[in-house]
This record gives C-alpha cells, structure tokens and sequence, in this order.
C-alpha cells in the first residue's frame, strides 16, 4: 500500500516514530510520502526521506501561513526540488476556513508555487478548504495541467473531480472515505476511473473508522483501501495494486 500524504514529520509522532514507522512496514506499507508545509516540517520531511528508503518528501508552503512566506522560502524549496527524494510540491493550495493569511495572499502564494512547479517539472499536491471555485480557476489558470498532481483528502462532487481529471490531477482519498456520513467522498470514489485514484491518511489527523478520534498513523491506509474496495466491489487486491501503481507513476518512483 501506498500512503500517499502523511505528516510522520508532525509533533504527535516525536515520542514514538520509530513504533509507527515498524507498523507501517508491518502492515505492508511499501511507500509513504510525508508532505511539508512550512519551515520545521519540510526540514522533518527531507530529514525522513533520508533516513528511511521507503519515505519520499513533497516540499510546499501551507495557505494558511500564506504570510509567513518569503522569497528566500521560495527559492529554498526550488534548490530542494533537486533532492533525489522530493517527489512533488506541496501541499499549497487555498483554505477559506482560517482567516490568518488573506486570500489575495494566499491566491499568490498558490499561484507562485504552481509556476515553480512547471519550473522543476514536479507534480503538486493540492490542499482546498471551503475554496474550491478559486482553486480549480487558478489551477487552470496557470495551466496546473502540465505538472498535474493530486487533490489530496478530496471531498467535492464528482463534477468538480472531473474537472481536475481532465487538468491531469489525481483524486486522493483518506480517512473521511470510511464514514458513514460521507456521501459526497464514497460516490466519488466509486464513480471515478480507477487509474485516477490514490489513498492516503493525512496522518496524525482524520483517522478512519472504526478509529475516528484517535490519533491516525500510515498502517490504518488500510481501513481507506478496504472501504473503496468494498464501495467499487473489487478485490482489495488489485485496488491496492491499482492505487500504489497509479502514485508511483505521477511521482516517478521506480522501485
Ligand atoms: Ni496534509
């Protein structure tokens, strides 16, 4: 299985990293990509790809610390775009929830990292938050297309991830997939062509049923695979395989 969003560079896995790290290989976890999203954590997320084979990193700036960005940021997560290990950009995107950065802010701290991206020729994962107007119009905008990437914890409607389809990105799903509430994920999920899908867990947050609450961790991408299999009556098999083959390929991840 391949998580293909994890925070293992979070604060919630200082005490007992090398435990999950051991579960996830245990639970045949065969990659996982820890994403960064400001300074400490792209620092923790190339720190982790170095040290272990089967950890990769994507390195962006978060919408909601739009502010905190500077050009030197910037041009440290281009000179880092080069690392064997960094497999994408992101996350970046827009999220209306939180007000600290402003939108015109973060629309141009959106946009500057998508021309990066077009610039080291690397995919970029997407982060939306209540924004889903403005980040499909920038998306297209600056022409996300010729990197693509991946609509990460997707939650819109299927029209929405068709428009995304067809600019080449990728619809990911994690823990929100596994509830019983969730409608809008599970149809979507279902529906989509299946050499458009990935799983991930979004860990330390949105653990899966039947572990709502807890804390989530790269091993429980299992519940997220089994609940699609089960919604697309497939065998979990071949949806791990379908899923693992689709990220290695958009991240360009041979082994
Ligand atoms: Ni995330």
């Amino acid at each position: 299985m391949f998580d293909t969003h994890a925070h293992l560079n979070a604060i919630q896995f200082e005490e007992d990293l090398e435990e999950v790290i051991q579960r996830a290989l245990d639970e045949g976890i065969s990659h996982i990509v820890v994403v960064g999203f400001d300074r400490p954590t792209i620092k923790g997320a190339i720190k982790l790809a170095d040290t272990y084979d089967f950890i990769y990193a994507a390195v962006g700036w978060h919408p909601v610390d739009a502010v905190d960005m500077t050009t030197e940021d910037l041009q440290w997560i281009e000179e880092l775009a080069s690392h064997p290990k960094v497999v994408a950009l992101g996350e970046m995107g827009l999220d209306y929830h939180w007000d600290k950065s402003p939108k015109d802010v973060q629309k141009k701290v959106f946009r500057q990292q998508i021309q990066l991206a077009k610039k080291v020729k690397l995919p970029i994962i997407i982060h939306n938050r209540d924004a889903t107007q403005d980040v499909v119009d920038i998306l297209k905008s600056e022409g996300a297309e010729e990197v693509g990437g991946i609509m990460h914890c997707y939650s819109g409607s299927l029209e929405v991830a068709k428009q995304c389809m067809e600019m080449n990105f990728y619809i990911s799903f994690g823990g929100p997939v596994t509830f019983k509430n969730a409608k809008k994920p599970k149809e979507v999920a279902r529906e989509i062509p299946l050499d458009r899908l990935l799983i991930e867990t979004d860990c330390p947050y949105l653990s899966p049923h039947p572990l709502r609450g807890k804390r989530n961790e790269p091993s429980y991408v299992k519940y997220v695979a089994e609940a699609i299999a089960e919604l697309r009556e497939m065998p979990l098999e071949n949806l791990v395989k379908k899923t693992s083959d689709n990220a290695r390929q958009l991240f360009g991840i041979n082994r």
